[in-house]
This record gives C-alpha cells, structure tokens and sequence, in this order.
C-alpha cells in the first residue's frame, strides 16, 4: 500500500497545511458534457471521504442528484503527484450533526457570504452590481466516499502508477503501467 500511503500522506498533511497544494482539486461531476470545476477541500477524513462546500443551488448539485458518481484530480507540483480519486458524493444535510459544525466553522471564517448571493452560482447578469447578498444562506457541505484511487508518481528515471480498489475486504492493490 506504499503508494495509496503517500497519497493519504499528502491529504492528511493538507487537513492541516493551509499552503499545501492539495486544498484545492478539481472535481468532476457527470452532465450533458463531464464538468469539471476547482473546489476546496474541507477535509480528507479516516473514511477516505472528501468533505467540501457548495452552494445547494450551483449545477453541480443537480449533476450529483442525477448521477453521483463523480472524481477528484489532486496534484502535488513539487512532488510530481497525481492523484485521482473515484466515488460517489452526497448531500450532508441539516439532520447531519456535522452540518452545524462545518456552518460554524465557515461563521468563524466570516465566509457564509459566499452562500448568499440573491441569484444562484451561474446566473447571467449584466453589471457586478447586480451580485448583492440576501438573507437566506444556501450553504450544502457535501461528501464524496471514495472507492478507487489512481496514483502517479514521476520520477527521474522511473515512474510509478498504482491503482487502488475498495471492495469488502479492504483495498486491493494493481501496479500499472505509467
Ligand atoms: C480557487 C477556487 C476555489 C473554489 N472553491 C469552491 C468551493 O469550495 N466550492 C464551490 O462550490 N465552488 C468553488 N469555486 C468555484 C467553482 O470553481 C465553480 O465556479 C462554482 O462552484 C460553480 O460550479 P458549477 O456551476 O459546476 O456548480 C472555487 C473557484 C476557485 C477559482
């Protein structure tokens, strides 16, 4: 599991390392088209979850309502460090007790605003004036569980790509071809 390791490595060092590359990933969600976007990364969890945060009336949230299979592309410059990620993502709702944990951790960050603009992510408009923040927040923390990994590894020489699957036993390992 030597390179499903220095993958969780990098994401747990990023739950922690506000500069580490992994805080930002693009996620790919299935629409009329694959959409990809860049997100922050709330938190990579023991359960191999990402937690992230969403406005409930951006596109992706429909996408993932329709199909919530989806993937997260990590990559790590300096180390040269790929890392893809396959799951399934879902709301965390208000009945959640992490919902008001993730709600006041944004307070605190004074970011709830972000959550709040009078038209939904997306919407034309014709001057930023007409982007004014309402009373209702549509904040949605969401959670992708994470059942297949695909990791690169460049090297001078060498490189490295293994790929990980989770089935009932635990995860399984395959050497690829770089
Ligand atoms: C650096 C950066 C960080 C972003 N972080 C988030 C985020 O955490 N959550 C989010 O919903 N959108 C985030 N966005 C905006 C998304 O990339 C995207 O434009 C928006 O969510 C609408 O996507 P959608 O139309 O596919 O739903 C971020 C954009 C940038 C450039």
């Amino acid at each position: 599991m030597k390179y499903r390791n220095l993958a969780l490595n990098e994401l747990f060092r990023s739950n922690a390392d506000r500069k580490h590359p992994f805080n930002y990933f693009t996620l790919a969600t299935i629409g009329g088209y694959p959409e990809v976007r860049t997100v922050v990364k709330r938190q990579y969890t023991e359960e191999d979850t990402i937690i992230f945060f969403t406005d409930s009336r951006s596109p992706k949230v429909d996408q993932i309502k329709g199909d919530p299979r989806s993937s997260a592309l990590f990559y790590h410059p300096r180390k040269k460090l790929q890392v893809r990620l396959k799951g399934h993502v879902r709301l965390i709702r208000q009945s959640d007790k992490r919902y008001t944990q993730f709600l006041n951790q944004l307070k605190q960050a004074g970011n709830l605003r972000d959550y709040s603009t009078a038209l939904p992510p997306g919407s034309q408009i014709t001057d930023l004036a007409q982007v004014f923040y309402g009373k209702d927040i549509f904040f949605c923390p969401m959670e992708m569980k994470v059942n297949y990994m695909d990791i690169v590894k460049l090297g001078k020489d060498v490189h490295h790509r293994y790929a990980y699957h989770l089935d009932q036993d635990g995860w399984e390992e395959k050497i690829l071809t770089p």
